[in-house]
C-alpha cells in the first residue's frame, strides 16, 4: 500500500513541476523535486548539466519560444525509475541556437529517464530528436528542389576562380592526400575552415577517421603537385619534399601557404563529405598561389590588379 502511495507522489510530483517550470516558467518549482547535485545527462556527446543550469536553460529555450507547451504523452514509472515520452511545441520568436526568430511553429519530441534518489530526482538521461529541431528550425531543409541540368550547374562553377589545395591526413605512419580547390575560411574567431572531399576519392577514407588534416595552398610553380594529386598514384608522396607539422599531419614545402586543422564535423552532402574543423597551426611565405579558373591552371602574377 505505502509503494502505491510513494508511486502516485513521484508521479504527481514530476508532472505538476515539470508543468510549473515548462509551461509555466515558474523554475524554481523544479528545487523541490530536483536533489541539489542533481545531473541532467544528454547523450554522451552533450555536456551534464547542474540544476541551476538546467533552470537556466528552460528560461533560454522560453525566452526563444514564450509561448512554450511541454506535454508528457507518456509516463511509466518502475522502482524508483520513471520514464517520460514528452513532446514540445512552441513559437520561434526569439534567437535560439544562434538562430534568429524565424516565427515558426516548432516541435520536438523526446524521452527523459529519471532517477529517484528517496523524494527527489538524483539523476536524468534526455533523448530527443535533434533533426525534428534543426528542420523546424530552418538550419537544415530535406526537401528536394526540381532537378536542373548538371552541365549548366557545372558551367557556373567554371566562373569561380580559386586556388589549389592539396588536403592531407596522417594515415597511421602513411601520408596521404588529394587536390581540391573546394576549401574556403567559414570564420576568424574561433579560426575554422571547410574542405569538400568526394567519398569515392581513395583519399576518404583515411580522412574520415583522422583526427587532423592539412591545408597545403599550392604556390604557381607547384603544378606538378598539383597534377601528382589529382591523380590516383599509390604513393603521391614519393617524389614530394614534405615533412610533418606540428600535429603530425603531412605539409608539403614550398606551398605558399599551410594549416593544420582539427576535424571537427564530418558532414555528408550529397556525393561529398564536408570537413569543418578548427586551424590548430598555420604558415604562410612570399609564394604567389596557383589559380584554378575554367579548367585551366594560372600564374596570378601575369595578371593586372584593377583600381579598387
Ligand atoms: C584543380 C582541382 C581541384 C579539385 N578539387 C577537388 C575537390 O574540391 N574535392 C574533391 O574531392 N576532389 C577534387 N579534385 C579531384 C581529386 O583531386 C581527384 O579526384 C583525385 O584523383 C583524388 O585522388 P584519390 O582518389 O587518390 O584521393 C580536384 C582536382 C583538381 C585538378
Amino acid at each position: 500500500m505505502s509503494r502505491t502511495l510513494d508511486r502516485t507522489n513521484r508521479t504527481e510530483r514530476l508532472s505538476t513541476a515539470w508543468d510549473a517550470a515548462w509551461n509555466q516558467g515558474e523554475v524554481q518549482a523544479l528545487d523541490a523535486l530536483l536533489s541539489p547535485d542533481y545531473v541532467r545527462r544528454r547523450g554522451p556527446a552533450g555536456v551534464a548539466q547542474g540544476r541551476d543550469e538546467f533552470k537556466a536553460s528552460i528560461d533560454a529555450v522560453r525566452a526563444a519560444f514564450p509561448d512554450l507547451h511541454t506535454e508528457i504523452e507518456d509516463l511509466v514509472e518502475e522502482g524508483g525509475r520513471l520514464a517520460v515520452r514528452w513532446r514540445s511545441t512552441g513559437r520561434h520568436t526569439g534567437t535560439f541556437m544562434g538562430v534568429p526568430p524565424t516565427g515558426r511553429p516548432v516541435e520536438v519530441s523526446g524521452a527523459t529517464f529519471a532517477r529517484f534518489d528517496g523524494d527527489t530526482v538524483a539523476e536524468e538521461w534526455v533523448t530527443f530528436d535533434s533533426r525534428q529541431l534543426l528542420e523546424a528550425l530552418g538550419i537544415i531543409t530535406t526537401g528536394h528542389a526540381a532537378a536542373i541540368d548538371p552541365d549548366l550547374v557545372r558551367g557556373v562553377h567554371r566562373k569561380f576562380i580559386t586556388g589549389v589545395t592539396v588536403v592531407t591526413t596522417d594515415d597511421a605512419g602513411t601520408p596521404r592526400g588529394l587536390a581540391v580547390n573546394a576549401f574556403s575560411s567559414i570564420s576568424l574567431d574561433p579560426p575554422m575552415v571547410l574542405v569538400c572531399v568526394q567519398r569515392s576519392s581513395s583519399t576518404h577514407p583515411a580522412l574520415h577517421r583522422a583526427t587532423h588534416l592539412g591545408v597545403n595552398i599550392l604556390a604557381a610553380d607547384q603544378l606538378d603537385v598539383a597534377k601528382t594529386f589529382a591523380s590516383k598514384g599509390e604513393d603521391k608522396f614519393a617524389d614530394i619534399r614534405w615533412a610533418p607539422g606540428e600535429h603530425g599531419v603531412p605539409l608539403i614545402e614550398d606551398s605558399s601557404a599551410q594549416v593544420e586543422v582539427e576535424i571537427a564535423e564530418r558532414l555528408e552532402v550529397g556525393s561529398h563529405t564536408v570537413f569543418t574543423g578548427r586551424v590548430v597551426s598555420a604558415r604562410h611565405g612570399d609564394r604567389a598561389p596557383l589559380v584554378y579558373s575554367g579548367g585551366g591552371f594560372f600564374d596570378i602574377s601575369q595578371t593586372a590588379p584593377l583600381p579598387w
